[in-house]
């Protein structure tokens, strides 16, 4: 049975159609609104607006439910590998074993980058941050593939664009890190698996080979895939956004990155950490840091805490907690900070101001433990993110384009001055 809802604008009423989604989400159509009203509406933040129909992952904020394509994010950090939730994510179904190794030997196949990106890292400060790196030569990766500059490509030749992707990143994001330490580069090494390909050319030097521990490959496997993909975040809704103006993917994903960087995003794992260190050095009570959190007159907030869409807790940060205290466990790494996030959590849960703002604890407040056990220094966490999160960017991506999705382009209320006319300086 169709539903509609009705809208009434001075005096007059309107009826849209309601859409129901798989899960009973409801969402009021209002493509017509304009055309038969003449207005729009207004949702600064998008905060209660969907930008599209998607297939690719399912969010219940309020119950702490996220999946991926119908398999809950539980199960799959427990048993997947991230290549084959990459390949869910991308390609809508878990692979066979087969599917899987074709998979994971395209990827393996375009490892490398061209020597000539090498240079660009000469070129860089030493200290840049690699995020900046990152995001800067992701988008030159278009440069070195014109043919992915042409938005009339070839299934085949979007699928290329995708290997390159998947398999190029963990080499840009190591080399962007041994650029911060003065390292020189290590090449990938096909014969490892994609977290410890990566983990070898982060910590492998020309003096010693890196021995990948298989507490820190699990960790990784876990975190990248609790990181993969978050439906319509704000790095996801700028892939998308910049990809519907038809710019190449290599680019969209490379703006994907640049959103991430902020700290109210996926920045936000390495302002937890400075947070925690912050007041490890300080020795101030909690309670001081609470009330600088709560104080609207002055900026800080409690990094880690809060979070858009999910009111009750967030299900990757359960999944994260526990697989910190197991990593700190098992690698038998006591670190002081962790007793800190763990007295402010509790601290934070209890104080009313916390409780009546639903905000708890998001998937950042402990990955950066985690990273840091890992030996991951605070500088590339958000790189950390972005290697996790692009197959859910590209999945937005290709859904967006085989959807045949319109320019995105939202609509504003003018608020500036009406018209006027232009006066001379002199007689301003
Ligand atoms: N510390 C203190 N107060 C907070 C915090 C926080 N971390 N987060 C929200 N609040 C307060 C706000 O001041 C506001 O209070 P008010 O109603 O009295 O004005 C209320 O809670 C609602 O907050 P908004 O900013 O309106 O919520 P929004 O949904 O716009 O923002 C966000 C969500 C950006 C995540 C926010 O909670 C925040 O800044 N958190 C810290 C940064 C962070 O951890 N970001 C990572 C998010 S997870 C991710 O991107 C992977």
């Amino acid at each position: 049975m169709e539903e509609f809802a009705e809208v009434k604008i001075s005096g007059k009423s309107y009826e849209l159609p309601v859409i129901t989604g798989t899960e009973d989400e409801k969402g009021i159509d209002i493509t017509k609104l304009r055309a038969l009203s003449g207005a729009i509406t207004l949702d600064s933040g998008f905060k209660n607006t969907g930008a599209t129909k998607s297939a690719v992952t399912y969010l219940d904020g309020e119950n702490g439910i996220l999946r991926y394509r119908g398999y809950s994010i539980e199960e799959l950090a427990e048993k997947a590998s991230f290549m084959e939730v990459s390949y869910l994510l991308i390609n809508g179904e878990l692979p066979t074993t087969a599917q899987l190794s074709e998979f994971e030997g395209e990827i393996t196949n375009h490892t490398l980058i061209h020597e000539d990106m090498k240079r660009f890292f000469e070129a860089y400060p030493s200290k840049a941050h690699p995020m900046g790196i990152v995001a800067s030569l992701l988008c030159s990766l278009s440069t070195f593939y014109p043919d992915s500059q042409n938005p009339n490509r070839t299934e085949e030749e979007i699928e290329l664009t995708i290997f390159r992707l998947l398999a190029k990143l963990p080499t840009i994001a190591a080399w962007a890190y041994k650029n911060f330490v003065g390292h020189p580069v290590v090449y990938p090494k096909n014969e490892l698996n994609y977290g410890d390909n990566f983990l070898n050319m982060m910590f492998s030097l020309p003096s010693e080979d890196y021995k990948i521990d298989p507490v820190v490959s699990d960790a990784l496997n876990k975190l990248l895939i609790l990181h993969a993909d978050h439906e319509q975040n704000c790095s996801a809704s700028t892939v998308r956004i910049v990809g519907s103006s038809h710019a190449n993917l290599y680019s969209s994903i490379s703006a994907g990155v640049i959103a991430l960087w902020g700290p109210l995003h996926g920045g936000a794992n390495q302002a937890v950490i400075e947070m925690l260190e912050s007041i490890h050095a300080d020795g101030s009570p909690l309670e001081d840091w609470i009330n600088k959190a709560k104080d609207k007159n002055d900026p800080f907030r409690l990094m880690g805490f809060g979070h858009r869409v999910y009111k009750n807790f967030d299900p990757r940060a359960k999944i994260i907690k526990k697989a910190a205290d197991d990593v700190l466990s098992k690698l038998g790494i006591n670190d002081p900070l962790i007793d800190i996030a763990k007295q402010l959590e509790e601290v934070a849960l209890n104080d009313e101001y916390f409780k009546a703002r639903n905000l708890y604890p998001n998937v950042d407040f402990y990955s950066g433990i985690i990273y840091k056990a890992l030996g991951i220094p605070t500088e590339m966490f958000t790189v950390m993110f972005a290697l996790g999160r692009l197959p859910g960017w590209i999945a937005q991506w290709k859904e967006m384009i085989e959807n045949k999705e319109p320019i995105g382009r939202p609509r504003q209320i003018y608020t500036g001055e009406n018209e006027r006319s232009f006066v001379t300086a002199e007689k301003r």
